[in-house]
């Protein structure tokens, strides 16, 4: 949460920051700020609140010339939305811009006896105690920085700028991401990769305990402790420039939903060797996942799903204990692990911080981690033992689509191949179920002729306050997926129910008109499913039914009913995924909302 980026060249920086920050914007857009040098060697500071739009507007009014500066887009956590608390933060020389959480300010604040603050934000506490530092070392960035340090507890990214010290940045980082590339217009350093695809092909990953410093055309990096030099190897970077535009689509989310079919033959081709899962080229052998008796998955929000969906198909399959945990929960647990457990963090981004801490935790247990991931050189990716990287390409859109879908295909070749070594699917059912698999592009392809329907469901859900979706087994599982999505960018309070469970209590909600979403996508308990649906037609709810095209219902069921291909009930949460995605989206945009950078969210969460 939070973007930074910071640029030293040969060219205005502010027209770099801005486009830095609109393309790491969805990591936060609560307010923006940028300070620059301008051509008199003085730093200028513009801040607003609100979207970089807003930001961009002011910069765009302001004359100055300016070849470094650092800039910031916000997701709040300490202290409301407001100028004061946009970063960056100045006290004396410091100009500090902060991705993350420091969690012993107060008593950083006592220590250091600092009373008038600007802002109510943790961050200014830093740059105070930093300046501090900086005058009593006599202008020593590195000494300073590195005092700072270790006086600080919690996650961060800082970049900062010292009024006396023209075209250079300085910055540290724990647990939250930093990377910085050179280009032929200088140095540049982000958040993300996705603020460096333009400029260069290769990267930097700074190191925790480092101390990078930015000139125009040259990075050092220093050991924060004895301050001595370190010397990295660049990372390649092989995401294309394309891949971060819309591509002519309205919204990152409709282009990305598009994307699947060719995300998901990007992500399953090199794993399918003669259509046997195959996992060479990460280094996993046969006998290590033959040994394995016991899987945690430990994820957050849609890649948690991912996991519950695997877990719900295989658990049956391969017959050892497959459980799926919420890492935030998962990460302050004593959980059980052997000397055969493996964790399976699952991630888009790779920084989620509660992923991240789960697998320290499981890690410390002594457990083995093997990776889902689709940001390549990210944390998650680098602290695991084994990495299974998922090629979705970089996602832009707030709300998780394409990423969701290929983290399930690569759990599915992945237990596959388990249950294949441990004699519990045949050569046969392995092929079989992989050449399901490899059909799964075009069936979404297929599912995507929905979108006239899905419209007209979406005129519909517009003006509802409420809405429910309902399912059983897998089709819960992707009940809680759809609710998620649609709560999530149409503001519509949506809750999903293991269908079975209504009559439970929460039925009492179902009043005229509620809309009720049901999955019906397993012929062994469709008739079950469509009772509790009669059940909630009862008390005159508008029942939209998602349903495998094969299955019989009553004709006057459903007010909408949107047929998904016969396929196995193993794989509908795939073309099942395409309607609930279309459906929050279509909703979202009936109601004029920002489809891409929905209210309070921000992508990548790196904070508790
Ligand atoms: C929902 C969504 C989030 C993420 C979650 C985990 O649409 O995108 O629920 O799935 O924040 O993020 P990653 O996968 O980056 O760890």
């Amino acid at each position: 949460m939070c973007g930074i980026i910071g640029f030293t060249g040969n060219i205005d920086s502010k027209r770099i920051l801005i486009d830095g920050l609109e393309s790491l914007e969805y990591r936060g857009y609560d307010s923006s700020g940028v300070s620059f040098f301008n051509e008199k060697n003085k730093v200028e500071t513009i801040k607003c609140v609100g979207k970089v739009e807003n930001l961009k507007k002011l910069i765009d009014k302001n004359l100055s010339i300016s070849n470094c500066g650092i800039g910031h887009t916000r997701w709040a956590t300490h202290g409301n939305v407001s100028i004061e608390n946009a970063h960056p933060h100045k006290s004396g020389f410091v100009n500090l811009v902060h991705n993350g959480i420091i969690e012993n300010y107060i008593s950083l604040k006592d220590k250091y006896d600092i009373k008038n603050t600007i802002s109510s934000t943790d961050t200014e506490i830093a740059a105070i105690i930093l300046n501090k530092f900086y005058t009593e070392t006599n202008n020593d960035p590195l000494v300073s920085i590195s005092r700072l340090s270790k006086e600080i507890k919690g996650t961060y990214a800082f970049c900062v700028i010292f009024d006396d010290r023209p075209n250079e940045i300085f910055a540290i980082r724990k647990v939250n991401p930093l990377v910085s590339t050179i280009s032929n217009i200088g140095s540049i350093i982000s958040s993300d990769l996705t603020a460096l695809i333009p400029y260069s092909k290769e990267y930097y990953i700074v190191p925790e305990d480092s101390i990078i410093k930015l000139e125009q055309y040259k990075i050092k990096f220093y050991n924060i402790n004895n301050l001595e030099r370190i010397n990295l190897t660049p990372c390649e970077l092989n995401w294309s420039n394309d891949s971060t535009m819309k591509d002519g689509y309205p919204h990152y989310m409709i282009k990305e939903i598009y994307e699947q079919p060719k995300a998901l033959e990007n992500t399953i081709r090199p794993h399918l060797k003669n259509h046997i899962p195959d996992f060479s080229l990460e280094n996993i052998t046969d006998e290590f996942l033959k040994s394995i008796d016991n899987i945690q998955i430990v994820a957050c929000g849609t890649a948690l799903h991912a996991g519950l969906v695997a877990c719900n198909v295989f658990s049956p399959i391969i017959k050892i204990p497959i459980t799926a945990y919420v890492a935030s929960e998962y990460r302050y647990s004593e959980p059980l692990i052997t000397k055969n457990t493996l964790v399976i963090p699952i991630s888009q981004s790779g920084e989620t911080v509660d992923t991240i801490a789960s697998l320290s935790l499981a890690k410390s247990y002594g457990a083995k981690i093997l990776s889902v991931v689709n940001v390549r050189s990210s944390t998650i990716s680098r602290e695991s033992d084994f990495c299974i990287f998922t090629n979705a390409g970089p996602e832009i859109a707030v709300a998780s689509t394409k990423a969701y879908t290929v983290q399930i295909a690569t759990l599915f070749l992945l237990f596959s191949k388990i249950a294949y070594l441990k004699n519990m699917m045949t050569i046969d059912e392995l092929i079989n179920f992989s050449k399901t698999l490899e059909l799964i592009p075009q069936i979404i392809t297929d599912t995507f002729s929905s979108d006239k329907i899905i419209k007209e469901i979406a005129k519909f859900l517009k003006f509802k306050n409420d809405c429910f979706y309902i399912g059983r087994l897998q089709d819960y599982i992707s009940s809680l997926e759809g609710a998620l999505k649609l709560k999530e960018i149409s503001y519509i309070h949506t809750d999903a129910y293991a269908a079975g469970e209504l009559k439970h209590g929460t039925i009492a909600l179902i009043t005229q008109g509620i809309p009720v979403i049901a999955i019906d996508t397993n012929i062994n308990i469709s008739s079950k499913l469509l009772s509790n649906v009669e059940e909630v037609k009862a008390r005159e709810a508008a029942i939209i039914l998602i349903i495998n095209e094969k299955f019989e219902y009553k004709k006057d069921l459903a007010k909408f009913v949107v047929p998904i291909k016969d396929i196995d009930y193993r794989f509908a949460v795939f073309p099942v995924s395409i309607i609930t995605q279309l459906i929050a989206y279509y909703t979202s945009l009936e109601k004029g909302l920002d489809v891409d950078k929905p209210r309070n969210l921000a992508k990548s969460v790196t904070v508790e």
